[in-house]
């Protein structure tokens, strides 16, 4: 099996081209400066010439304040791109995996949203990617549309710079106060977990849309002690609310995704506890290497 991993250097990208790597696959890393989405010339040229048999896409335009400004270019890359490779994989007869988000519920709900549940996007950038989600369904039927939520990977994501348990690490280590949100109720997930998962499901043929995190779920400030407690840093963490942090974008209180329809074919997540824990073991190896090749 060949895999094309488009967005390959983001955190996703970086860990589900290990994890395929390691089970033998054959995976074709693809930047951002060999193949934009948002270029259908590009698209259909590239993918036409290397004749994987599965693409998968992290790509996206996910800088939730930036897509409110840019709301052409939110779509260009999270709405059109997803089509541009559904229709070259048609083209090609090639699955696509395709990544959105829990960001496409209002969070109006008090338990797990499945797959079924009505999406209502509360920003522009869960409307882009609900439109994502759209294009790919309606092109082309050999797809895995996975909705996923609150990524944290070794590599940092690309788009925004760093991750949020790096966020708290380095404020934890620098001893200030530290505040964070208490009412948006997430289930922060581990990219080296999803990897896992994800190279599994396209082991399948049952093709559709998928709900896949951690098991569990936490609020912002949950995630935070947790960290802090895993990582034996006394914190002066405070628990406040999403009013404290006033924002042009509006994000969704509740964002759990049910995984019941995974199981169903037979795939199971690890609890987000156990994804913070091998996080920061993943880490912690990243950088015992890169010491030792520097030295
Ligand atoms: N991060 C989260 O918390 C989260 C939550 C739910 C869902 N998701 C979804 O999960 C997926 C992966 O997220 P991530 O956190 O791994 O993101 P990431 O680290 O920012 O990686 C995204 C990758 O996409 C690339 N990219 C951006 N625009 C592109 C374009 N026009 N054409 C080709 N490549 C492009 C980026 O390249 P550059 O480095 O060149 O920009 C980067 O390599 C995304 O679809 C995202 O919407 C993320």
């Amino acid at each position: 099996m060949q895999v094309a991993i488009i967005g390959a250097n983001g955190q996703l990208g970086t860990d589900l081209c290990r994890e395929l790597a390691a089970q033998s696959v054959s995976v074709l890393p693809l930047t951002r400066r060999e193949l934009d989405v948002s270029d259908s010339a590009q698209v259909e040229r590239v993918l036409g010439s290397i004749k994987a048999d599965v693409v998968i896409s992290t790509a996206a335009f996910h800088k939730v304040e930036e897509c409110e400004k840019q709301a052409a270019q939110s779509f260009a890359v999270n709405a059109v791109g997803p089509r541009n490779l559904a229709l070259a994989c048609r083209q090609n007869n090639a699955v696509l995996v395709h990544f959105s988000t829990d960001y496409v519920f209002d969070g109006g709900q008090c338990q797990p949203y499945m797959e079924t549940d009505l999406p209502r996007p509360l920003n522009v950038y869960g409307v882009s990617k609900l439109a994502g989600e759209h294009m790919v369904r309606l092109t082309w039927e050999r797809h895995f549309v996975i909705r996923t939520c609150g990524l944290y990977g070794v590599a940092g994501s690309a788009g925004k710079g760093g991750n949020f348990v790096e966020t708290m690490l380095k404020k934890g280590h620098e001893g200030s106060p530290v505040r964070v949100v208490n009412d948006q109720v997430l289930t922060p997930t581990f990219t080296g977990d999803l990897a896992e998962a994800v190279a599994k499901l396209i082991q399948t043929e049952s093709y559709g849309l998928y709900h896949i995190s951690a098991e569990g779920e936490c609020s912002w400030y949950e995630f935070a002690h947790k960290i802090f407690e895993l990582e034996k840093l006394a914190v002066d963490l405070t628990p406040v609310s999403t009013n404290e942090f006033p924002s042009p974008v509006q994000r969704p209180a509740y964002s759990v995704l049910s995984k019941q329809k995974l199981k169903g074919v037979g795939l199971r997540m690890p609890s987000w506890e156990h994804g913070l824990t091998h996080y920061l073991a993943a880490r912690r190896d990243a950088r015992k290497t890169a010491n030792t090749s520097l030295r």
